[in-house]
């Protein structure tokens, strides 16, 4: 699946060295040709012969060893690369990229190299959370470097929290992802995902059952095929996937603004979120007493998001889910007219295994013209293949 393509991974010192042995293993299977540059904290925990062995090919630690054929070494590995791992990335190789240093090989080859360069960081977690290292992550990411998140989990040193190394079966899935299909690269996508909620008083507030799993495994597929992701959320617990920005939003008019304010910029919007249409006509401000009366609330319209952008559009091609439990294909289709959607995606919510928090989904995908794709059940990932491809044809 990689053959003919150079990975030139950098591993700098950290417990989770190891892992990065598994991720050689893996890349091999898939026929990459892998380039190691240890930095010298690494060897400390496993000997370059290692990595040798695994990638079959020499491992370079030190600038001023005799080179093994005539190339300047870290010129040439920074050319040969289509991709550059650095796993694990300690909190000092980021630093030293995000501030220009380039003393060791690894950071030197770094500099010199225009393949994408991806970070992988393992660190302690007070060393993760440290705003000098936020800074120098955020510092890269908007010069173009890009981050596997660590996981979260309990770490070698006994602490509790994030900073584990991604595991190596997502390290190898994101980096195949890049080396593959890019057919979304330039192209910048606005998913909306999860629920919204509206407060009644400061401990109350209504919501639905949206969990996020379907804009969110949206935001993976888009930004494994190249694009530029902005995820504009309402409260969720999954993790937001590698690479993705994201925007966290409470109400509907909150989910509005912070699409309205990214809309013109964009080249598609999914509105994978299910939006509150209403919201209490007034807010308590202190928590509302328990009486001996009902309590009636009086609820007032939000507004409809994709009908205020849809008003906007100009090349953007606008995605639409439909949850509907009734006339589901009728429904659909007039949303479509009325959001100015290209496509939407009608999920029959009634059903089970389909819609709001499970796992799977079962779908029909209606375009504009009344084209009508039905689809068997199957998992919110599959799911997203399909409708990012229709998506990316579109563009
Ligand atoms: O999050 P999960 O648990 O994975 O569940 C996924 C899902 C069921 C939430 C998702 O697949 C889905 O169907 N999302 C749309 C839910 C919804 O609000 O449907 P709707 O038929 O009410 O709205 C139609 C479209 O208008 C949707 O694209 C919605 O995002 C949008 N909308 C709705 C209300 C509103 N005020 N503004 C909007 O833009």
């Amino acid at each position: 699946m990689l053959k003919g393509k150079n990975i030139v991974l950098g591993v700098t010192g950290g417990i989770a060295v190891y892992k990065a042995v598994d991720v050689v293993s893996r890349l091999r299977k898939m026929s990459a040709n892998i380039d190691v540059i240890m930095t010298k904290s690494a060897t400390e925990f496993v000997q370059p012969l290692t990595f040798q062995s695994l990638s079959q090919n020499y491992v370079t630690v030190d600038m001023f060893e005799e080179p093994k054929k005539w190339e300047i070494e870290h010129i040439s590995l920074a050319q040969k690369a289509d991709v550059f791992l650095v796993a694990p990335a300690t909190a000092n190789i980021i630093g030293k990229v995000a501030n220009g240093i380039a003393d060791d090989m690894l950071s030197t080859t770094i500099m010199a190299t225009k393949a994408k360069v991806v970070f992988a960081p393992a660190m302690n977690t007070n060393m993760y959370t440290n705003p000098i290292y936020k800074e120098n992550e955020i510092k890269l990411k908007a010069l173009g470097y890009e981050f596997i998140n660590p996981a979260k989990g309990r770490l070698a040193c006994g602490d509790y929290g994030e900073g584990k190394l991604a595991e190596p079966v997502d390290i190898v899935e994101y980096v195949t992802n890049m080396l593959t299909n890019n057919d979304l690269e330039d192209k910048k996508l606005i998913i909306s995902a999860g629920p919204t909620i509206e407060p009644i008083d400061p401990v109350r507030y209504i919501t639905n059952f949206s969990s996020g799993k379907m804009g969110y495994a949206l935001a993976k597929e888009a930004k494994s095929r190249g694009a530029d992701v902005l995820l504009v959320s309402g409260p969720t617990n999954i993790d937001v996937p590698s690479g993705v920005k994201v925007i966290r939003v409470n109400t509907t008019r909150e989910m509005l603004k912070a699409i309205e304010e990214n809309f013109d910029e964009c080249d598609g919007l999914i509105k994978a979120a299910a939006p509150l249409d209403y919201r209490p006509e007034a807010v308590s401000n202190i928590k509302i007493k328990k009486s001996g009366e009902d309590l009636n609330i009086k609820f007032t319209r939000n507004p409809d998001i994709s009908q205020e952008i849809g008003t906007r559009k100009k090349n953007q091609i606008m995605v639409g889910f439909a949850a509907e439990t009734n006339d589901l294909v009728k429904n659909a289709k007039e949303k479509i007219k009325k959001k100015n959607f290209d496509f939407i995606v009608l999920n029959d919510v009634s059903k089970k295994d389909a819609g709001f928090r499970s796992d799977t989904n079962i779908a029909t995908i209606i375009d504009k013209d009344g084209h009508i794709n039905d689809y068997p059940k199957m998992s919110k990932e599959e799911l997203s293949k399909i409708i990012i491809d229709k998506l990316s044809e579109l563009l």
